[in-house]
Parts: structure tokens; sequence; C-alpha cells
């Protein structure tokens, strides 16, 4: 099936309600400035920022770093269960409200206990939205535990062992924060542990790090997606080995454009990603930060790169063929797909 030529608003309506499946948020990365000033109320946290404006205009970033540092300061209102479950619970209302029937959610456990925050309270927090959110929106939902590599391998072995008593709840492992310097060989025996443990294995590379980064991902850790690898257009050898072994890419365009890896979204790589015949897929990463959750990625990447329907039918398939779900739940989301295409196609 070719769907029609379609543009401007009639477009946007298409992405809108296209079902999707979001493979790199960052729970963490979903919390907006007024939940941040209402935690730290109840909490009695105090924060650097005056108000939620002040907090707001500081959201101007040069690179990831410059990220990083007020993403960490923004998590340090979260210490209870309750805490945790609100944000998420938010997060899943934003996702519901863009057509995301399913999500696999990055949460960083080391940026909460080394406050003092227990991983039992993380994991009860998120657990339990996760599961609200599969009966009240019908969104199936997944955690990856993600070390964070500018730590040590020791730090991140620790932190494995203290989710072992809730492995039933994390599907996977993922590695963020601080890319440049901290190569994945850091962390190749924390990682064939947690694969030993049955976890799947997914990695950031390929952000702001080269191509090398990216292939020690695969090689070294054994990660199943790349998370970003928009840095791998920079190596043939690369793409060929991503294209052949059909490696999804979870490409987040308005986080790569407010941490300035791209100079505009006309300048972004996507479009070229797809024509390699890689396995792109459009996420948020942190959307309270960057200026948008799925659909207006999907909205405006479309409008800077004159992507199409066609483009977005495949975007979507590719994603439900990168979640880590079912066989049988697969054929299900992708069943939708075609069925939400074709009621286009008429
Ligand atoms: N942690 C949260 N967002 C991240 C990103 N875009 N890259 C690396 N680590 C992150
Ligand atoms: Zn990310």
């Amino acid at each position: 099936m070719t769907l029609p030529a379609l543009s401007g608003e009639r477009l946007h309506a298409f992405l809108r309600g296209l079902p999707k499946a979001e493979l790199h948020i960052h729970i963490e990365g979903s919390l907006e400035p007024e939940l941040i000033f209402a935690l730290a109320q109840r909490n009695g946290v105090q924060l650097a920022y005056p108000s939620v404006d002040a907090l707001r205009e500081a959201y101007a970033f040069t690179d990831l770093q410059s990220f990083l540092d007020i993403y960490y300061a923004g998590a340090s209102v979260l210490l209870k269960a309750e805490d945790f479950f609100d944000m998420a619970w938010a997060y899943f209302l934003r996702a519901k409200a863009d057509n995301v029937v399913h999500a696999e959610l990055f949460f960083d456990p080391q940026t909460h206990t080394d406050r003092g925050v227990p991983m039992a309270e993380v994991m009860a927090g998120l657990s339990r939205a996760v599961d609200r959110a599969q009966v009240e929106l019908g969104i199936s939902a997944k955690l990856i535990l993600c070390f964070l590599r500018h730590l040590s391998e020791e730090a991140a072995f620790d932190t494995l062992s203290q989710a072992e008593p809730f492995l039933d709840r994390i599907v996977g492992v993922g590695l963020d924060s601080s890319e440049v310097g901290h190569p994945p060989e850091k962390f190749a025996r924390v990682f064939a542990k947690a694969r030993e443990l049955g976890l799947r294995v997914v990695a950031h590379a390929g952000e702001e790090g080269p191509p090398s980064y990216i292939w020690g991902a695969l090689d070294v850790l054994k990660a199943e997606r790349i998370d970003h690898g928009v840095q791998s257009l920079k190596d043939p050898a690369l793409v060929a080995r991503l294209v052949k072994e059909r490696i999804p890419l979870t490409v987040c365009p308005l986080s790569n454009l407010k941490l300035c890896v791209f100079p505009s979204l006309a300048q972004h790589n996507l479009r070229d990603l797809l024509d390699a015949g890689l396995v792109a897929t459009i996420n948020s990463d942190d959307p309270a930060y960057f200026g948008g959750y799925m659909n207006q990625n999907f909205i405006d990447t479309f409008d800077a790169l004159g992507l199409d329907a066609n483009h977005a039918r495949i975007l979507a398939a590719n994603a439900f063929e990168a979640s880590f779900i079912s066989p049988a739940q697969r054929a299900t989301l992708l069943t939708q797909l075609d069925d939400y295409c074709a009621s286009f196609a008429n």
C-alpha cells in the first residue's frame, strides 16, 4: 500500500493519529518545570531557581554536558515512590495524547541512590505507573535501567546488584550520561553480567561521540539497539553493518537540535539514515527539556525535512520491530498500523 501525498494540516493529523512506540525516553527527562517545583515544595527541597519561568529560561543548552548538569539538578526533587509515580504517570498521560501505544522507559537509578533514595522507592513508583498505564490507558510499557557512564564500572556493578530483587520489572540495561571520554569498553564486564541475568541490552552511542563508540557498543556490549547513532553516517562500513543486521537507531531529533548536534532540524540526517536503509525511529529523549513529546518530534522533523506519510509509516513500523515485545504483540501492533494507514489511503 502506498499512502497518498499528504501535506500541511492533513499530514500533521496523520502523524498525530499514527500509532507509535517510544523507545528512547529518559523518564527523569519528562519532569516538567511545574512538577519539579511542586515536588520540591512537597519534599522541602531547595532549588537553585526562584520560579518555574526562571528554570525554563535556563534551558538554553550548548552541548550534552550543559544539559546534563541541569537535568541532574532537576531530578533532585525525587525522593519517594509517590514522586516517581507522579512523574511517570504524567508522562503516560502525554504519551496517550500522542497515540503512543508502547513505551520503553529509561531510568537512571544512580541519580537517586547516590542521594540516599533506596532502589525500592524508585522501583515501586515506576512499577505502579507502568501497571496503571496498561490498565487505564492501554499503553504497554517496560523499564530499562541505565548506567551512568561518567561513573565507574564498580558503581555500575553495585547498581546492578541493587536492582537484582526487581529484575522481573526490568527488561534491559542501557548506558547514558556524558558520552565523550567514556567509551562502551569501560562497561564490558557489567554488561556481560547483565546479559547473563537475562537482560536485553541497548546503549547510547554516536550522539556526540565517534563511530568507534557505536562499534564498541555492538561488539563489546552486544547492544541490540543503538540510542541516537546519528554519527554512524561518518563510517560507511558501520552503516553497512547496521543495515545488514537491522540494528535499530533510536533517533531523537528535537534533542539533537537543542543539544546542538545539528545546527538546525533542516540539517538533521534522519532522511539520510532512512535512505541508507537504516532501521531509524523517532523518539523524544528528554521531552520536558527539549521542547516536545513524540508528536512534536514527528511534526517538526517532517516539516523541516519534507518527509511524507510513507516515511511515517516506515518509522512507526521500525519502532514496533525494534521494541522488546512478544512476536504476538508485534503482529498486533503492525496490524493496527496497517489498519490506520488503510483508513487514510481511502
Ligand atoms: N541522559 C538523559 N538524556 C541523555 C542524552 N540525550 N544523552 C546521554 N545521556 C542522557
Ligand atoms: Zn537519551
